[in-house]
């Protein structure tokens, strides 16, 4: 069943039709990918997604519900948690403490009670917190300065963010962008566990590895349109593909 659906969605940036006619549908606990190549679209739609931007026309349905005209932090209280291209972290306190902050407000906007109706104790959300941080395998830097971490593990951070507030719909932009291969394969394997356990995930990746690693479904985009939809060995083979990246500037 579809969880994300988007239809006919136009984005124009003055005369440059950034997003021209994009259909999309995200089924529940898949991996979709969006590859293409630079340029393409592909951080546009994700930000129409989150409400940073409006597209000029079109729909998007999340779960039935429409995403047009309401707020960032109301999409996000719907259950939609993203993974930025350049992590958003706050690098003067631990990352414990980085991971408590979203663990206080769960995602409907409610503080989180407990059973006899006073907010959570603190000893409560530092626990959740901490087994956040055992998922993503940071457990043992809790306590450290956010500020010193690499530039992966940052990532993995921001990840546990994400995850602590029990999104049912998580989007990722280049989630190995500025990754060395080794690090690039623990966050595969960390992001193919959490789908496993059936969390729906969109990514933007241009990585083919982990593209191919991790989608269910692949959508890509060339200047703005959606040439194909598709499972990932059917677009292996798909030729509008091959001509988009060999003709257009690869990212890579
Ligand atoms: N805020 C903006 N204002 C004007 N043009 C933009 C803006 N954001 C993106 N673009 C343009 O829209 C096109 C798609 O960009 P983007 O979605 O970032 O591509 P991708 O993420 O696939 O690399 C590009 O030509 C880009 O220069
Ligand atoms: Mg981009």
């Amino acid at each position: 069943m579809a969880i994300l659906n988007v239809q006919h969605v136009n984005k124009n940036f003055g005369g440059l039709k950034a997003l021209d006619d994009v259909n999309l549908s995200v089924n529940e606990s898949t991996v979709h990918a969006i590859i293409g190549p630079n340029g393409a679209g592909k951080s546009t739609l994700l930000n129409c997604f989150i409400g940073r931007l409006k597209p000029d026309s079109g729909a998007i349905d999340f779960d039935n519900q429409s995403l047009l005209g309401i707020k960032p932090h109301e999409i996000n209280q719907a259950g939609i948690s993203r993974v930025f291209q350049t992590p958003e972290i706050f690098s003067d306190i631990s990352l414990l403490e980085n991971v408590m902050i979203p663990a206080f407000a769960r995602r409907d906007g409610a503080y989180e009670f407990n059973a006899w109706g006073s907010v959570a104790k603190e000893g409560e959300i530092r626990d959740r917190a901490m087994a956040m941080l055992e998922e993503v395998g940071l457990e043992h830097q809790a306590h450290n300065i956010s500020s010193q971490l690499s530039r992966g593990d940052k990532r993995r951070l921001e990840l546990a963010m994400c995850l602590v507030q029990k999104p049912r719909l998580l989007l990722l932009d280049e989630p190995t962008a500025g990754m060395a291969r080794a690090d690039t394969n623990n966050t595969i394997d960390l992001l193919r566990s959490i789908a496993d356990r059936g969390l729906t995930m969109v990514v933007i990746e241009h990585d083919m590895h982990v593209v191919f690693s991790l989608a269910d479904k692949i959508s890509v985009l060339a200047q703005g349109a959606v040439i194909a939809e598709d499972l990932p060995e059917k677009i292996k083979g798909n030729q509008k593909v091959q001509d988009a990246y060999l003709g257009g500037a690869h990212d890579e």
